[in-house]
């Protein structure tokens, strides 16, 4: 007989280590589960359960902070020198707590090009660009940590206030045409619900360390702004050629251009049962169009 899921409620304080776009939304959402949650920023603001913590200038939160602590998420990326800045500045802090779990976001990039081929999670990493190099050698540095930490892969997160609408209202849109190339995307509410979905489950599934979240359908980038531009009944400026457009992109706009890759949610959808919000990016661009 299955055991009954977890729940997560007022006995689980959560610390959201870098609350930006993702942390944000996981932090809101977890709260209505009557957890107590706290977020970090690099500066203080008005949010009574802010705390500031800054790896850049050495800045760490106060003990207090961390009394009862049973979740940790990591929404942060590697500093300019390549090292996780959670780890650098608050490991030995952390293996101090009775942590239950840890959650660590990281990315699809450490798997590097594939030429538009799957990958998933039991795919040896390779890496193409420093910051994916970087990205992997944290994922390794939290796996030896001995905490007891999961990590999500992601690929572009989008939701409301962070998508192609956003580009298009900025006029910072660019429709580059660059034959059989697809990017995969999640929208951040799968990102918190997909995590959600295991810790309450956690009893009853397989542990899994590493862990895809990507939506069910990977695209090229042109159909994405054709959906927004439809949705706006605006019309779509004409595509430039990639070969064209590309001396005139920022390095790290074409760095994202030299990778093609399909991730596969199999794991998490199939083999753990979890089931997408947004499978595709008409359902989460359609959320998006209603709530920006
Ligand atoms: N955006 C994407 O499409 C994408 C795709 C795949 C993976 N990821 C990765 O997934 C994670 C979450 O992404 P996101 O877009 O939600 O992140 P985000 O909005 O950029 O938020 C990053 C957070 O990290 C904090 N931070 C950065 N450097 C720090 C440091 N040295 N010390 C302390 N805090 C620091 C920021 O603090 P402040 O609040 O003070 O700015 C912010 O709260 C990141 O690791 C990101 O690289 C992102």
């Amino acid at each position: 007989m299955k055991k009954p899921a977890s729940t997560l409620g007022n006995k689980n304080k959560f610390l959201i280590l870098g609350c930006g776009f993702s942390g944000s939304f996981f932090a809101k959402t977890i709260r209505n589960f009557g957890c107590t949650v706290l977020t970090s920023s690099r500066s203080a603001n008005k949010d009574p359960n802010s705390f500031i913590f800054n790896s850049e200038i050495d800045v760490v939160p106060d003990d207090k902070i961390f009394d009862g602590v049973t979740h940790i998420l990591s929404c942060i990326p590697p500093d300019k020198n390549g090292n996780d800045p959670v780890l650098e500045s608050l490991q030995s802090k952390l293996q101090d707590l009775s942590l239950e779990w840890v959650g660590y976001l990281s990315t699809t990039g450490v798997y590097g090009n594939t030429a538009g081929g799957w990958v998933s999670e039991i795919d040896q990493p390779n890496p193409l660009q420093k910051r994916s190099l970087n990205r992997l050698n944290c994922e390794t540095k939290w796996i030896e940590s001995s905490l007891p930490v999961q990590i999500f892969r992601l690929p572009g997160i989008y939701g409301p206030g962070r998508s192609t609408f956003e580009a298009i209202k900025n006029q910072k849109i660019r429709v580059i045409l660059k034959k059989s190339q697809v990017f995969s995307r999640i929208h951040v509410a799968d990102i918190t619900h997909a995590i959600i979905y295991l810790l309450q489950n956690k009893d009853n599934l397989k542990f899994h360390q590493i862990i895809n979240i990507a939506d069910d359908e990977p695209c090229s980038q042109i159909e994405v702004i054709q959906y927004c531009y439809d949705l706006l009944g605006l019309t779509m400026p004409k595509p430039i050629l990639f070969e064209t457009a590309k001396d005139e992109l920022s390095p790290i706009a074409q760095s994202f251009w030299m990778e093609n890759r399909k991730v596969s949610n199999k794991l998490l959808c199939k083999t753990l049962g979890y089931k997408l919000i947004y499978k595709n990016y008409k359902l989460g661009l359609k959320n998006c169009f209603l709530n920006s």
